[in-house]
């Protein structure tokens, strides 16, 4: 049971619709776990007005947000300050209250590379499909974290790779419109950011898109799906099949999620 008195820190997540949202239950886990005074709640906003963040600001219990879709990027506006990282990856995730000013933060970036490190990867070619809203925090993540020899990027809009590329300075990087077994093989990690292989989109996979329906995996490498609704999707399905080593977006969500915890409360839970 929550404590709930005058000193209680309010934080919690904005976005539309966020019924099914399971950060509740985790935020509110780690705060009674180490013991803060706290409470995370669900801010389903059907749009944002500068009365919201008025009320954030002039709010002395409110410790930060959460933000998901659709306004990872357009709350950026109503901020007093970002940090570096958003500068790049243009989409906030986290907002943290300091001083009566806004922050606005990405940890999407942090989250995504975890379970990577988590196996062993370090270096090689990678190619990364998609080229949305999500894929600039994997691309700034990959150039910070990892050592990459090349990446190679597909999107079903050409544009919009390009547009990613050059969001970045960073020089080995090539957009490819077609995927051959070849390109592949000499690629160590896979990533898929595109939304094939959910929702509508579920009997899709990505290779599909580029007329490379017959690609195979090795075992040696990592194929990673943002999606983690389903688990497990089709490109997910065909890598395990050959023989990769996989993970879906749960991973990334739950270490978003951690360090998220640890701007607003000091401590990233240990799990
Ligand atoms: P997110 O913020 O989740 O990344 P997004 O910005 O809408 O969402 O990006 C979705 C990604 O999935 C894009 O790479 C998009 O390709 P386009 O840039 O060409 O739009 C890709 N995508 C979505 N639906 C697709 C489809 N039916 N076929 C191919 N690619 C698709």
């Amino acid at each position: 049971m929550f404590e709930i008195n005058g000193n209680t820190k309010i934080c919690g997540l904005l976005g539309y619709p966020i019924s099914h949202t399971k950060s509740p239950q985790l935020h509110n886990k780690w705060i009674r776990q180490y013991n803060k005074n706290g409470v995370y709640i669900p801010f389903q906003m059907c749009h944002l007005d500068k009365s919201f963040f008025d009320f954030l600001r002039f709010n002395d219990n409110i410790l930060g947000l959460n933000v998901t879709i659709p306004y990872k990027q357009e709350v950026i506006e109503f901020l007093d300050d970002i940090s570096e990282e958003v500068n790049y990856i243009k989409a906030v995730n986290t907002i943290l209250k300091k001083e009566g000013k806004l922050i606005g933060y990405n940890t999407d970036y942090k989250g995504f590379v975890k379970p990577l490190f988590d196996l062993g990867f370090k270096s090689g070619n990678i190619l990364l499909i998609g080229a949305g809203g999500a894929s600039y925090a994997v691309y700034y993540s990959l150039i910070n974290f990892l050592k990459i020899e090349h990446l190679f990027l597909i999107n079903r809009t050409r544009e919009k790779a390009e547009i990613l590329a050059s969001s970045f300075n960073f020089g080995n990087v090539s957009i490819i419109d077609k995927i051959s077994q070849d390109l592949l093989n000499s690629c160590s990690l896979i990533i898929n950011t595109t939304s094939l292989g959910m929702g509508k989109l579920a009997d899709k996979m990505p290779f599909d898109l580029f007329g490379c329906e017959n690609l195979c995996f090795t075992d040696k490498q990592i194929v990673y799906d943002l999606i983690y609704n389903p688990a497990e999707t089709l490109l997910l399905k065909k890598a395990k099949q050959d023989g990769a080593k996989v993970i879906n977006g749960m991973p990334m969500l739950i270490e978003q999620a951690k360090y998220s915890f640890e701007i607003w409360f000091g401590v990233y839970p240990d799990e």
